[in-house]
């Protein structure tokens, strides 16, 4: 039997869990989300978020075994997410899998939850080759990537501030929408009049990578303030603040993709579910011949899939994460997982 790996992702508000056999993909997942739990508090509350992950982590496990017809003993190798993210929730995955790795006797492997989302469209079909851009837009990430390869990672530029996932969420909670506001703010933008708000695009022309999301909810907050809050004006504010926000990114993933000379872009972290930005990513990319990749719909925000694929690679690689070393890191810069094998 080829190697089962078994992927556990707790670094946020979702515990995913998935089986991927190398050689022959995705086994199967589950992932239990907690946004109804953190809804009324309009953000993810720690505590609460690493006791839910203490209430799933072992029924998920079980029945993603069962959804893969395997049992505990067929896995050959665990992966968790051992950062970033928030520390008590990580941790909960990171004493799920060595307590479990050490019961059977075989290694775990920590990932790198950026490393999952950016490896997740090589889970889909087309998958692009290396090397290629990633674009990083998550809930607390805004990065552009160079990817030559699995552990081989250059960053071309980051947010300065706030991440485009905080930026929808935060314009959202200014227009009365739950938490996470992203899908619900570009649901209520499709209603939205063109052009009646025009948001500043920062950094636009600044002539690096990096990004700067911040002011936004500051445009955002004013329009709301000093506009009737009917229901078109709070769509034509949701339509401007998706319009200024996928601009943004559309511009700096174009001009990363012309200074590596590269032809392929992979969109990967939660807000590559947009609809808008994935429409004009499409357009501007075909006249420009590139590619553009996105994870399956259901792998773009967290999910135990990624990890599991994140760890078979890493597997493959004889990577130095894979052991027993139990730990977590909270605060973990991507480009420090990079070594020459
Ligand atoms: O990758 P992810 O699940 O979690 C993090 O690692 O942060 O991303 C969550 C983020 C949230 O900010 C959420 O509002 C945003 O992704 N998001 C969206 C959409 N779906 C999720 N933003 C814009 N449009 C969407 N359709
Ligand atoms: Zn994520």
């Amino acid at each position: 039997m080829k190697p089962l790996i078994l992927g556990i992702e707790s670094s946020c508000d979702e515990t995913g869990l998935a089986l991927y056999q190398m050689g022959r993909g995705l086994l199967a997942h589950s992932l239990h989300s907690q946004i109804a739990l953190h809804n009324e508090y309009g953000g993810v509350v720690p505590e609460l978020a690493s006791r839910d992950h203490v209430r799933y982590a072992i029924p998920l496990i079980r029945e993603t075994l069962r959804k893969a017809d395997c049992s505990l003993t067929d896995i050959a190798a665990i992966a968790y997410t051992q950062g970033p993210g928030l520390g008590g929730a990580l941790l909960v995955g990171a004493s799920v899998a060595n307590a479990l790795a050490f019961a059977l006797d075989i290694p775990t492997i920590g990932i790198h939850h950026l490393e999952g989302h950016l490896l997740s469209p090589l889970l889909s079909d087309p998958a692009p080759a290396f090397p290629f851009v990633a674009l990083l837009v998550s809930g607390g990430h805004t990065q552009l990537m160079r990817v030559d390869g699995v552990g081989r990672y250059t960053l071309l530029g980051e947010t300065l501030d706030d991440a485009a996932g905080e930026a929808f969420d935060k314009s959202a909670k200014l227009l009365g929408l739950d938490y996470p506001g992203g899908a619900l703010l570009s649901k209520l933008a499709l209603a939205g009049t063109p052009n009646r708000f025009k948001f500043p695009r920062p950094m636009l022309h600044s002539g690096n990578l990096d990004f700067s999301f911040s002011g936004l909810k500051t445009a955002v907050l004013v329009a709301t303030q000093h506009n009737p809050t009917d229901d078109q004006t709070r769509a034509d504010i949701a339509h401007a603040a998706q319009e200024a926000i996928v601009d943004v990114l559309v511009a700096k993933s174009l001009t990363a993709l012309k200074q590596t000379g590269l032809k392929q872009l992979v969109i990967a972290g939660g807000v590559g579910a947009n609809q808008h930005l994935r429409t004009q990513l499409q357009l501007k990319g075909q006249q420009r011949g590139i590619q553009v990749f996105y994870p399956d719909l259901e792998f773009c925000t967290d999910n135990g899939a990624m990890i599991a694929f994140a760890g078979a690679m890493r597997l493959e690689q004889q990577a130095p994460q894979i052991g027993f070393a139990f730990g977590v890191k909270p605060r973990w810069n991507l480009q420090q997982l990079n070594y020459t094998a």
